[in-house]
């Protein structure tokens, strides 16, 4: 289903993964990019980001995932985050309700930084530990329809549904686009002008690249 390669892809998406500290968004991602969960509590340092290439409608849409701390004082970094996103991922932790009600914080912060058309995806993290839940499901799916959110639950841990969130977010950013711009489908290969991505591709490598790079994506990004 996927392509490690660094040549062809047909489409940029810069997805952020944003939510409180210790949710699992650095897992989340590890888990998606490379496979691997970490059992240890590291918060992340500055901003980190990955990459994969997955299909969606038979393009290939190479897809740079940016991790960052949940922590306040990260928060100078928030403009350069957010710019040229096309997604996001927002997770809480079902076992913490702290984490769920932040998520209108989180919200907020997205339309003050993010472009208005970003889709997010609202992610409860953690479903391995039933026995620990405090937020409920349908609490956090009727939010999400109330805020036309994307919902699904995770474990990192497990490996429940990374993939589907992933992948159901970029099949809604895809379509989205395709909404906006039908005509580019017919010109594969490329990637497509008018994309935010493209934006990034040509602006954020210079001026707004994250610090700190995971080893294994200096070569799929940009
Ligand atoms: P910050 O970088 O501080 O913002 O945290 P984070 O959101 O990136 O969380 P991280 O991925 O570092 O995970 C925090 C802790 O939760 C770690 O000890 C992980 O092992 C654990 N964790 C992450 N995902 C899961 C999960 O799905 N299930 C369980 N049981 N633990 C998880
Ligand atoms: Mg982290």
């Amino acid at each position: 289903m996927y392509d490690q390669s660094n040549e062809n892809f047909d489409y940029l998406f810069k997805v952020v993964l944003i939510g409180d500290s210790a949710v699992g968004k650095s897992n989340l991602l590890s888990r998606f990019a490379t496979n691997e969960f970490n059992i240890d509590n590291k918060p992340t340092l500055g901003v980190e980001f990955a990459c994969r290439t997955i299909v969606a409608e038979n393009k290939h849409i190479k897809v740079q995932i940016w991790d960052t701390a949940g922590q306040e004082r990260y928060k100078a970094i928030t403009t350069a985050y957010y710019r040229g996103a096309v997604g996001a991922l927002l997770v809480y932790d079902i076992t913490r309700m702290n984490s769920f009600e932040n998520v209108s914080r989180w919200l907020e912060e997205l339309r003050d930084h993010a472009s208005p058309d970003l889709v997010v995806m609202l992610v409860g993290n953690k479903s391995d530990l039933k026995h620990l839940r405090s937020v409920k499901t349908e609490t956090a799916k009727f939010f999400a329809e109330r805020n036309r959110l994307q919902f699904i639950e995770t474990s990192a841990m497990d490996n429940q549904n990374v993939e589907n969130a992933f992948q159901n977010l970029i099949n809604t950013i895809y379509q989205q686009l395709q909404k906006k711009s039908p005509e580019s489908s017919q010109t594969p290969d490329i990637i497509k002008e008018g994309s935010m991505s493209v934006d990034y591709k040509l602006r954020g490598n210079h001026i707004d690249s994250p610090q700190k790079y995971k080893d294994n994506s200096d070569k799929c990004c940009l």
